[in-house]
């Protein structure tokens, strides 16, 4: 059989995931799985979780089957892609420390992703960066080359840990021999989807992230809260479609010959925003039905989860056991093979 090309991926289960990540990335990899060009693998990554979540440790664990159950419900089928548990794969930690050795203090200090997430985190560190938390991009290195990952489907924020695990793999490969295999990013053509009030992120506050274990009635009543045109009163007024939250969503989830009977209606003071909204909130809920009935399957199943878990990570960690044995073996660490 031709070899397929290897694909690594994670998240770290810090909270249920909505309609931004599932267009944002989370589509794609099922794409990709369902092209059956690709050998696809998604992280878990909880101990990359706890490095800006050490005092959180429930809040972390709570999120893992709920993370799986989101992948499930969209249609991630664990017999195609292998799910696994960062923490379970002991190799990863053990490749970090043998990697650190290949990464500078100040190089760190220069990665962009890290820099921004530290001003987005000053209630956690509080100026002073922990030793875990700089040192994060090598521990994805390490999840990345623990498996041979060549491709890594991720959007732009990612790009520079990429980056860094490149160099990581050069600097190995030129002192210890060629063994770790260089990833390629693929940018994926994500959507990054603002949230229901008009912020850049969804996600970012509350009540602005429609998620995908949401029940219709949640739907409902999110749509309703969405910022429209705050120029118009009353319902003939004419609208601006292109400052209003409710008009963005239908260009996500509704045909493109209604988006533009929507627009001329808007602009003609011919549609109200009620009902706008309304045809909104059903539109996304028919949508996500098919994730809604895979979800109540595992709802009712939840050692399936657990199983599939457990056999993801079974089988990831006989990948990582053979990469740890061609890295000690570089490294002159096989004292006794
Ligand atoms: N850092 C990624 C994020 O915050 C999650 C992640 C962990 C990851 N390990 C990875 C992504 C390996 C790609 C490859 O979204
Ligand atoms: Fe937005 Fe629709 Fe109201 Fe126009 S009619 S402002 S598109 S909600």
């Amino acid at each position: 059989m031709e070899k397929k090309i290897r694909i690594l991926t994670g998240d770290r289960p810090t909270g249920k995931l909505h309609i931004g990540h599932y267009l944002g990335s989370l589509k794609n990899r099922v794409d990709l799985q369902n092209s059956g060009k690709y050998d696809q693998y998604i992280e878990i990554a909880d101990v990359q979780a706890l490095t800006d979540n050490f005092e959180n440790p429930e809040k972390v664990r709570n999120n893992v089957r709920e993370v799986v159950k989101d992948y499930l419900s969209i249609g991630i089928d664990p017999n195609k892609t292998t799910i696994f548990l960062q923490s379970m794969i002991p190799e990863i930690a053990e490749l970090t420390v043998f990697y650190s050795n290949l990464v500078t203090i100040s190089r760190l200090e220069r990665n962009p992703t890290v820099k921004s997430e530290l001003a987005q985190k000053k209630d956690v560190f509080k100026g002073s960066i922990t030793y875990g938390f700089l040192g994060y991009p090598v521990s994805q290195a390490a999840d990345i080359t623990c498996f041979e990952g060549e491709i890594v489907p991720v959007g732009d924020d990612q790009e520079p840990m990429i980056e860094q695990c490149r160099e990581i793999v050069r600097k190995f490969n030129s002192i210890y021999g060629e063994t770790l295999v260089e990833p390629k990013t693929y940018l994926s053509k994500a959507t990054r989807v603002k949230g229901l009030d008009g912020n850049d992120k969804m996600g970012k506050s509350l009540g602005n992230a429609i998620y995908l274990s949401d029940t219709p009635d949640d739907i409902r009543k999110k749509v309703m809260q969405a910022v429209t045109d705050p120029g118009r009163i009353k319902k003939d007024d004419p609208g601006n479609p292109d400052i209003c939250m409710v008009y963005y969503y239908h260009k996500l989830f509704t045909n493109e010959e209604k988006v533009k009977e929507i627009n001329s209606e808007c602009k003609e003071g011919k549609r109200g925003c009620v009902s706008c909204k309304k045809e909104l909130a059903e539109t996304i809920i028919e949508y996500l039905k098919p994730f809604r009935e895979k979800r109540a399957y595992y709802d009712e199943h939840p050692e399936e989860i657990d199983k599939i878990i457990k056999e993801g990570t079974e089988r990831a960690r006989i990948v990582a056991r053979e990469t740890m044995k061609k890295v000690k073996k570089a490294m002159k660490l096989d004292y006794f093979e």
